[in-house]
C-alpha cells in the first residue's frame, strides 16, 4: 500500500490558498450549479444546448445523492476560497469495472480500483493552479482508503486530458459513449506508478 508522503511547508502560501474539505448536506444545490455551469462552458459546442438542458435537468438531485452517500471509500471534496465560497468539486470513490485495466503482460493487469467520477470547476476559476490542487487531494485521499491505482475517464473531444497529463496522468483506455444523443470516445486516464505529489 502506498503511504502518502509530507508536503513540504510552504511559508509564502497564506490565508487566500484555497481549501480543501469534505461536501456537506447544505452544498449540494451550490456543486449543482457548479456542474450545470461547467457544462455550459466546457460542452456548448460539443453537444448543443438542447441536450445539454436535458443532461443538467436533474444536476440537483444528483449532487445532492452524491454528497449523502458519502461512506468510507466515497467522497465528495469541495474546494472553497479564503471567504469559504465553494467554486469546484471532486467526487470520488471504488472504480467497479473490472474490464477496465492495463495490460502489463500476457496474463498480468493492473486493475483500477479507484475512480475520478467527476471534477468540476467553476469557470471562472480555471486556470489558477486550483484543479490541480483537488485532483492531488482527490487521488490521495483514494490511495489512503486502499482505492489505488486510480483512474477516470474524460471525452475524447475534452482538451482536459493535458491537464490529466500534467499531474502524471497516462491514457490507458478509449471507449465508445453516448453524450446527449451523440456518438462520442472518452478516454480513461490512469495514476498506477507515479502519482503526484501530495
Ligand atoms: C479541467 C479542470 C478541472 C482543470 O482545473 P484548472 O484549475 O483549470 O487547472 P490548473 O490551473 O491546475 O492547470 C494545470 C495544468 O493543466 C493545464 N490545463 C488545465 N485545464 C486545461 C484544459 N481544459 N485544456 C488544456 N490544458 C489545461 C493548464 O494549462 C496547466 O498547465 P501547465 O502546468 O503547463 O501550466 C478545470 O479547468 C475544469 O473544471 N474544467 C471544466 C470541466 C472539465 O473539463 N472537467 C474535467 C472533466 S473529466
Amino acid at each position: 500500500m502506498r503511504t502518502r508522503p509530507e508536503r513540504p511547508h510552504d511559508p509564502a502560501a497564506g490565508a487566500l490558498v484555497p481549501t480543501v474539505r469534505r461536501a456537506a448536506p447544505a452544498d449540494a444545490p451550490r456543486l449543482a450549479w457548479i456542474r450545470t455551469s461547467t457544462w455550459r462552458a466546457t460542452y456548448a459546442e460539443i453537444i448543443g444546448p438542447h441536450a445539454l438542458e436535458r443532461i443538467s435537468r436533474h444536476d440537483g438531485e444528483r449532487m445532492r445523492r452524491a454528497v449523502a452517500q458519502q461512506r468510507a471509500g466515497h467522497a465528495v471534496w469541495v474546494i472553497e476560497d479564503h471567504q469559504g465560497t465553494v467554486f469546484g468539486y471532486a467526487w470520488i470513490g471504488p472504480q467497479t469495472d473490472r474490464s477496465v485495466h492495463v495490460a502489463r503482460a500476457e496474463h498480468d493487469h493492473i486493475a483500477f480500483l479507484g475512480e475520478v467520477y467527476e471534477l468540476y470547476l467553476h469557470p471562472r476559476w480555471h486556470g489558477r493552479g486550483a484543479g490541480t490542487t483537488l485532483l492531488v487531494h482527490a487521488i490521495w485521499d483514494l490511495v489512503d482508503a486502499g482505492l489505488h491505482p486510480v483512474m477516470l475517464w474524460v471525452l475524447g473531444e475534452n482538451t482536459a486530458q493535458r491537464f490529466y497529463e500534467s499531474t502524471g496522468g497516462v491514457r490507458f483506455a478509449t471507449r465508445e459513449v453516448e453524450v446527449g444523443g451523440r456518438a462520442m470516445q472518452k478516454v480513461a486516464y490512469g495514476w498506477h506508478e507515479q502519482l503526484p505529489l501530495p
